[in-house]
């Protein structure tokens, strides 16, 4: 499901691009260690500033990353012309990801499964692309923050079949994934990190 114009608001500004940086890919690579010279994917990648966290954070050797609205993608080849070869980025779904399986060393996804009707799908998608032994790096959004009667008026977000952090981690493992650390904040947002067995 494509942001609407509040939230598209809240993602593409300076104030989002420092939390992704400084907390919660801080986080995740507390939860998971770098990804240093592996070949990555982005789910949803919005404006690219994720990418750019994975390369110059993360240390990845290339970022395959795509998104479901053009105007996002458009933003996104923007902002990461000038990293050359090392970048691609296309527009396109988690639930149906156009690559083969195996092809990645590690996934990342920065707040976009809860965007997704069918968001074990796109679990059951990241693991396919993961090679064996690969990394799954999630930051998400939970139930309790999507019915929030606030958040509920002013985002839009699927309604049914949202989860909980626990239920987050059962349909990840349910996928084929081993949980290799997980926290919460406030019972809103969760930070998970998960492999693809060998
Ligand atoms: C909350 S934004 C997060 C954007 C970016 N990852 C960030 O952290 O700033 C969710 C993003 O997921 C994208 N999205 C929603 N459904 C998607 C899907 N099925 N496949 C790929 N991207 C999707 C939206 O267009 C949006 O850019």
């Amino acid at each position: 499901m494509l942001l609407n114009r509040f939230e598209k608001a809240m993602m593409n500004n300076p104030v989002r691009a420092g939390i992704q940086r400084h907390f919660e890919a801080r986080t995740l690579t507390r939860l998971g260690g770098r990804a240093a010279g592996r070949r990555c994917l982005e789910l949803g990648c919005g404006r690219g500033v994720g990418t750019e966290i994975i390369l110059d954070h993360f240390g990845a050797a290339s970022v395959d990353a795509f998104d479901l609205d053009p105007h996002m993608v458009a933003l996104a080849r923007r902002r990461l012309a000038s990293r050359g070869t090392r970048v691609r980025v296309w527009q396109g779904s988690a639930t149906d990801i156009a690559a083969d399986s195996g092809s990645y060393g590690a996934v990342f996804d920065f707040g976009i499964v809860h965007h997704i009707p069918d968001w074990r799908r796109a679990l059951a998608e990241a693991h396919r692309v993961l090679e064996p032994g690969g990394r799954l790096y999630l930051e998400e959004v939970l139930a309790k923050f999507i019915l929030h009667p606030v958040w509920r008026r002013l985002l839009e977000h699927p309604l049914h079949d949202r989860f909980s952090g626990p239920q987050l981690t059962r349909a990840l493992e349910d996928a084929g994934f081993v949980i290799r650390g997980s926290e919460e904040l406030v019972g809103w947002f969760a930070f998970v990190v998960a492999d693809k067995p060998r």
